[in-house]
């Protein structure tokens, strides 16, 4: 089969079974790094230059281009079905004079991103890669087991590419044009040495083969050209950072609302999205990324450059733990995010409805028509009656307002740092504190062997187990945070719910259309489990993301600056305290049109408002929510069972929201609200 032949192989047809990959396809797997879920780590401009390199390559062996040393000569201007090659057939097409490679390695380098966004699209199309929320990627089973691999002995899609070249460099194996131009620019990006052990016999071997093919020789040189001069690397020409004075802080008209991501929107506004503040409490400066673009930027970029183990240093020395979920890094962080990946997915909630269910009816049996209740503390509670049985399986709700002051204090003394360390040793918080001892001590006490024997796996399971596995990846010190986090968790749920209740209250006819859907779903007998996320039930789902917008409890991310970096022209200090505001830009009018509105038709399929970076209610990156598909149909299940069930009404409906920005964004604590009517009984 020629290369041509090959090409229109998966071009043609993106399907699971497609065999041949182009170059671009094959530099990308070669750069994967299955530990850490991302690619070995290439310096901008290297990587910019190989893939530019690889696909021209690519045209060259597929007789699309004829090059030389000295010039890169058109044959052949029909698209080729391959966007990235397609894409640089248009861009040499459109070009009056004949130029030389090296020419379009630099003409090409700067569009690498979107070229490499288009490979890892069609490798996820095509069922080689799997893509994880975080953008982390991995090979699919299928490419793992060796759907992609023609030879005997190689196991996966990467493995068989770097079989491949491996054979080239160290059994003497005369490798094909390909090999030659694949270990060329894996040379070039300097990542042989991360994927082979590469001693000097085997050096002096690359070199040589190096040489052996002139058109991959001419494009290789051209990128090492490139790489030499830094005449086209992004000009190093930054500008300050601006600071925000303390008055346009503190007299910010959000700042009494509590609106803490319509604050930084409106400082974005003035400030540009990159900027500084000093609060007036708390530890100190920071520099606040905000908007659209920036989100783009820390959810492809934030990885290499920022990291997360600061910002949670204090709170894990509280807790006398190491490598902490939310402050792990690189390869550990995904191997454990791998781990965690099911207890908290959609598909084990999906398992569990009806459990989550029966606990949910339980709850509420006690709840009665004229009852006044704290409307925070309610959702806390309920929620927490739900994902305690589900995620640790056990009842905390004896206990659990104490854990949730307690864990507030700590995130505001040690996380966000605005309040000063000593109120977490007040007398009462050390009460509270012990409360958290003994949600450990009842997971550790229900998750005996003969406690566990036929019961289906749960978070705790995953964590004890892999703790009993590998105590030093999970030792015993993290196990009092890792298996006391759900419960916290639960906590974002309730304050999400509050949100929403109180939206539902101060909008009747919402309200009645929200009502009308969880009649449909739990008016006929059994719960239509099957309703949710159907069009029967996409006004709650809308009223959802709305409130997820407009009220998101997690506002942004905390960082640190570990590598040099420039965003939006502004370089961030190494060492710097970086608020990622992942919700500012929910209050931004290019993103959303009037954005202080409540709209749900923003999600209508022709506005798609959400469909962007700008759009980040689980944050961005890395370290997005691991629980985020879980918590939507969680919270929409719930929100249609207490609207079938219950009218519930403000105490004070003329009041205006406020808002509790920290630890999490809350409605205030002290907003009542009255159960005004018993609609109907929970079938089952
Ligand atoms: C409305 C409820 C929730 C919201 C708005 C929310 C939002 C977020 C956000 C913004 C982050 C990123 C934090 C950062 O970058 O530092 C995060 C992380 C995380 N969330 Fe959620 N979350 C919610 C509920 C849950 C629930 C119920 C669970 C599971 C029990 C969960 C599990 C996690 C985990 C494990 C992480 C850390 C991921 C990592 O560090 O890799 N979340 N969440």
């Amino acid at each position: 089969m020629t290369y041509r032949e090959r090409n229109v192989t998966i071009s043609s047809s993106e399907t699971a079974t497609a065999k041949a990959l182009a170059l671009p396809d094959e530099l990308i797997l070669m750069l994967l790094n299955e530990e850490s879920g991302y690619f070995h780590q290439v310096p901008g401009w290297h990587l910019n230059c190989a893939v530019a390199g690889a696909a021209l390559a690519e045209l060259s062996l597929q007789a699309r281009i004829d090059t030389d040393m000295d010039q890169l000569i058109l044959l052949d201007r029909s698209p080729t079905g391959d966007p990235v090659l397609d894409f640089a057939l248009h861009q040499i097409g459109a070009e009056a004079d004949t130029r030389n490679a090296q020419y379009w390695v630099e003409r090409l380098a700067p569009h690498a991103e979107m070229m490499i966004d288009l490979t890892l699209d069609r490798l996820t199309n095509t069922g080689i890669l799997n893509y994880h929320d975080g953008n982390f990627w991995t090979l699919s089973s299928a490419a793992r087991h060796g759907a992609y691999a023609d030879a005997e002995d190689e196991n996966t899609a990467v493995q068989f590419i770097k079989t491949r070249i491996g054979k080239s460099i160290f059994g003497g194996a005369i490798p094909s044009p390909r090999d030659v131009i694949i270990i060329g620019l894996a040379s070039t990006c300097d990542v042989l040495r991360f994927i082979f052990e590469i001693d000097d016999e085997a050096e002096e071997r690359i070199q040589l083969l190096r040489q052996m093919d002139l058109i991959g020789q001419a494009i290789a040189n051209a990128v090492e050209h490139n790489l030499a001069g830094p005449l086209l690397r992004q000009a190093a020409l930054t500008k300050p950072i601006p600071r925000v004075s303390l008055s346009r802080l503190l007299f910010n008209r959000h700042v009494w609302s509590g609106n803490l991501p319509a604050l930084l929107a409106d400082l974005k506004e003035r400030y540009g999205s990159v900027y500084h503040i000093k609060p007036p409490i708390g530890e100190g400066e920071m520099f606040v990324l905000a908007g659209a673009k920036t989100n783009r930027w820390v959810h492809r970029y934030g990885r290499m450059y920022l990291h997360s183990r600061g910002y949670f240093r204090e709170l894990e020395a509280e807790y006398h733990a190491a490598g902490l979920l939310p402050a792990l890094d690189g390869a550990d962080h995904f191997r454990l995010r791998k781990i965690l990946r099911y207890s908290y997915s959609r598909a084990y909630l999906e398992e569990n409805l009806d459990r989550l269910y029966g606990h949910a009816k339980e709850h509420i049996a006690g709840w009665n028509q004229g009852d006044t209740v704290k409307l925070v503390q309610m959702c806390h509670r309920y929620s927490n009656a739900q994902l305690s049985p589900l995620f640790v399986n056990i009842d905390c709700q004896d206990i659990v307002d104490d854990i949730i002051a307690y864990k507030k204090r700590a995130l505001n003394t040690k996380v966000g740092k605005i309040l000063p360390k000593f109120l977490l040793f007040t007398p009462a918080m050390k009460r509270k504190a012990k409360s958290v001892d003994e949600v450990v001590d009842r997971i550790q006490r229900s998750h005996t062997s003969g406690q566990r024997a036929g019961c289906p796996r749960d978070h705790a399971d995953e964590l004890l187990t892999l703790h009993n596995s590998d105590p030093v990846f999970l030792p015993e010190v993290n196990l009092k945070f890792a298996l006391s986090a759900p419960v916290l968790a639960s906590m974002y749920v309730g304050e999400e719910l509050s949100f929403i209740l109180h939206t539902l209250m101060t909008q009747p006819d919402l309200y009645r259309r929200v009502q009308q859907e969880a009649d449909a779903v739990f008016g006929n007998g059994e719960p239509r489990w099957d309703l949710l996320d159907s069009d029967q039930t996409d006004v709650t789902a809308r009223v959802f993301k709305e409130c997820l917008r407009l009220y998101p409890t997690i506002l942004g991310s905390i960082r640190t600056v570990m590598n040099s970096c420039v965003v939006e022209d502004h370089e961030l200090p190494i060492g710097a305290r970086v608020l990622v505001a992942t919700t500012a830009s929910h209050y931004m009018d290019d993103v959303f049109p009037s954005p202080h509105t409540f709209d749900i038709d923003r999600y209508l399929p022709a506005r798609g408002e959400h469909r962007s970076p700008g759009y980040a209610p689980f944050g961005l990156g890395t370290h997005s929510c691991l629980g985020s598909r879980l918590v939507e149909l969680q919270l929409l299940a719930n929100v249609l069972l207490l609207a079938h069930c219950f009218t519930f009404e403000l105490k004070k409906p003329n009041r205006k929201l406020r808002i509790n920005p920290f630890p999490s964004m809350s409605p205030v604590k002290w907003i009542k609200v009255t159960i005004k009517e018993r609609r109907h009984e929970l079938p089952g």
